[in-house]
């Protein structure tokens, strides 16, 4: 950690919004910003004395990082993605992990609606034509989205947000999760997939990306969608078939489609996009950009940052991606300890033994589990002494102690 006297440091990289920037340096910190990715050679030269580390999804977090960075309390991942992290590695060392997981599900949603519209118009034949200098006001296979069945496969964060704008449309709404849902307004849950496939107009992929849910979108869902029905999928390339799709626009059996995320897509800028669906009529193709708004960065930005100083500050772990959730209200005046151990029985008693052994009272307290760590933040009244506080870290299952003031 920083010398007590010194701020704490607060490293970000690819160009993260100045909005984190700005809302950490009220609290405080030292920031440094680096507007591209480091590669590991690079991040370990800089990492050591980081509190707090800000990465997007260029930047891999290595357990070579982790151990160049002992100080290292929390890395923030600025996106929803947290793969480029070694997470066992994060948790096996006490740091914490945070993503941003809604901060762009309104910006997904509004392409979706923007989507069905464009699709039930026709728009994207209309311009095309529009471009080669054909005049067409057919009204011929355009309609209105007023009355028209929606269908949400994924009723999570973007599906039920969909779910509601959708019915400020006119739009009558069904769904299908594989989870237990609250059904919004008056959206009607389908008690399969089938069920909903036969019964609606536009059928919308909101699912996540579980491996299970891998092909889960082939040629006999495609075949049991109503004929003239829309097809869109913003959620994850790999759920679909692109060649069932393609042969059932193709056939005619469906009307269009509406396709952002893509099974291989092009690593870099500039490389050539590949895909069965290029050239099909009325089929939008958008290059992943369901969540890349201004606002959502800016929302990524503000939570993200928010997210790492309150763990740093309170202990909190609500939404943290590898440690337990714990969040525990702060009480005036106290004084708080965060232990992070491994799981097993008795820990919680030994800890409190040691803090009964020394006359230290607890105020407030609440442990949470997940998988082999488990975690605790006691408030305690008192002054604690070094002793209490060296017996803590010594114990066999520590494995990181924190003393928050
Ligand atoms: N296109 C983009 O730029 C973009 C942006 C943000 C999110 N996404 C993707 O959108 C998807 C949804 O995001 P979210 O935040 O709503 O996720 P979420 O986790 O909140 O919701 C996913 C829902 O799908 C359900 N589900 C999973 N498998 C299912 C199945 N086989 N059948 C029915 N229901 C199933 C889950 O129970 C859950 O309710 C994710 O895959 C996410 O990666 C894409």
């Amino acid at each position: 950690m920083s010398p007590a006297s010194a701020p704490r440091r607060a490293l970000l990289l690819e160009n993260i919004h100045p909005d984190a920037v700005a809302g950490l340096e009220k609290n405080g910190y030292a920031v440094e910003t680096v507007a591209r990715a480091l590669d590991e050679d690079e991040l370990i030269a800089r990492i050591a004395g980081v509190d707090l580390l800000g990465i997007r999804s260029k930047t891999t977090v290595t357990d070579a990082v982790l151990a160049a960075a002992p100080d290292l309390l929390a890395v923030g991942a600025f996106c929803i993605g947290t793969n480029q992290i070694d997470l066992a590695s994060a948790s096996e060392r006490g740091v914490a992990v945070f993503n941003a997981p809604f901060s762009n599900t309104r910006s997904v949603v509004e392409l979706v609606i923007a989507e069905i519209i464009a699709l039930t118009r026709r728009l994207v034949d209309k311009n095309t034509g529009m471009h080669a200098g054909v005049w067409d006001k057919s009204a011929e296979g355009s309609h209105e989205v007023r009355g028209r069945r929606l269908g949400i496969i994924g009723y999570g964060n973007i599906g039920s947000q969909l779910s509601v704008l959708a019915e400020n449309l006119g739009m009558s709404v069904f769904f299908y999760d594989t989870a237990d849902k609250l059904a919004l307004g008056n959206a009607r849950r389908c008690s399969s997939m089938e069920e909903l496939l036969a019964t609606v107009d536009v059928v919308t992929l909101h699912v996540d990306g579980r491996p299970g849910n891998s092909g889960l979108f082939g040629e006999a869902e495609f075949a049991r969608m109503r004929p003239g029905s829309l097809f869109l999928n913003l959620s994850r390339g790999f759920v679909v078939d692109h060649q069932a799709l393609r042969s059932h626009i193709e056939s005619g059996h469906l009307a269009g489609a509406a396709i952002d995320v893509f099974p291989n897509e092009p690593r870099a800028r500039g490389d050539e996009f590949v895909s069965e669906l290029r050239g099909l009529p009325n089929v939008i193709m958008t290059p992943h950009i369901g969540g890349s708004t201004e606002e959502a960065q800016q929302d990524i930005g503000q939570f993200v940052a928010g997210k790492l100083h309150d763990f740093v500050s309170t202990g909190n772990t609500s939404l943290s991606v590898n440690l337990p959730p714990v969040s525990l209200t702060s009480q005036d005046g106290g004084h708080r300890l965060t232990h992070l151990h491994r799981n097993t029985p008795g820990v919680l008693a030994t800890i409190n033994s040691v803090l009964a052994d020394h006359e230290v009272n607890i105020e407030g307290q609440l442990l949470g589990t997940r998988g082999d760590l488990g975690y605790v933040i006691t408030d305690i009244g008192s002054q604690y002494t070094s002793d209490v506080i060296g017996q803590l870290r010594d114990l066999p299952t520590t494995v990181r102690l924190r003393l928050l003031s």
